[in-house]
């Protein structure tokens, strides 16, 4: 077992993402930048969710790679309805279009597509083909696709406690069972661990309403690369920064 300070050096002296040392089992995304990289190529904003969905497509591939097991990417947010109408229906169509274009070869894969996030605000197209994704891909093993759709971490949040009330008010929970480990039962996220890496691109230093419970303890990582741009050896940059952080979870 290498201890930590030869991890380090190792690390170090190769400059590189290493393989096997520290490798995050969940890595979350803010897949932020895509309207920017557009604006700046004079192209329509949608051009740049296009492109952003071909990295998205890289960066799958790049954790399956390197045995990452959960993939979640903040698709759209609660607080996305407020966009242009025009802007909502192209991305609308777009997550349909890709969930139905690449379900061949997520199966190839054995990419498991789950989501979390108020499904049924979403139109009903939607939510069947997002279904149909769901139950194809469920037992899938390589790598799990999280895609957090009409999601807010507040919302979740409300969500799980509003469950939670239901089953004390019907008795099957008493209050004082309540504890953190019960209550992350009623999260969205109840079978996956928590991030260990959160990489958000296109320099802002904000959660934005993702995953606000589970990100406690996740190391995060902030890059001026835009989404589109955000490709491969991208990737492999934020990796070894983790491998560089010393996680300590509050311990000295
Ligand atoms: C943020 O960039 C990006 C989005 C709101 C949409 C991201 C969606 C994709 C990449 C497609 C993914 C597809 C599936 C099926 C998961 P922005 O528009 O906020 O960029 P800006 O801040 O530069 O304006």
């Amino acid at each position: 077992m290498i201890n930590a300070a030869s991890k380090t050096t190792l690390i170090r002296e190769v400059g590189i993402a290493h393989p096997t040392i520290a490798i995050p089992k969940h890595v979350a995304v803010i897949m932020d930048g895509n309207g920017r990289w557009a604006k700046r190529r004079s192209l329509p904003r949608f051009v740049g969710h296009q492109e952003g969905a071909k990295t998205l497509k890289e960066i799958i591939r790049c954790c399956k790679d390197w045995g990452i097991k959960i993939l979640t990417v903040y698709a759209f947010s609660t607080e996305n309805w407020n966009r242009p109408q025009g802007e909502i229906e192209f991305l609308m169509r777009l997550f349909k279009q890709l969930l139905v274009s690449e379900l061949e070869e997520m199966q190839q894969e054995g990419v498991r597509i789950r989501f979390i996030g108020e499904l049924n605000g979403l139109p009903d197209s939607l939510q069947a083909i997002a279904n149909t994704a769901m139950l194809a891909t469920q037992n899938n093993q390589a790598v799990i696709l999280n895609v957090a759709i009409n999601y807010g971490g507040r919302n979740e949040i409300v969500r799980a406690c509003r469950q939670l009330a239901y089953d004390v008010k019907l008795g099957k929970i008493q209050p004082e069972e309540i504890e953190a480990n019960l209550f992350e039962q009623y999260l969205d996220t109840c079978e996956l661990s928590d991030p260990d890496l959160l990489i958000r691109t296109s320099g802002e230093m904000r959660l934005s309403n993702f995953l606000l419970w589970q990100l406690a303890y996740t190391e995060i990582y902030v890059t001026d690369t835009l989404w589109p741009d955000f490709k491969r050896v991208e990737f492999e940059r934020a990796i070894l920064a983790y491998q560089q952080r010393d996680r300590r979870f509050g311990k000295v």
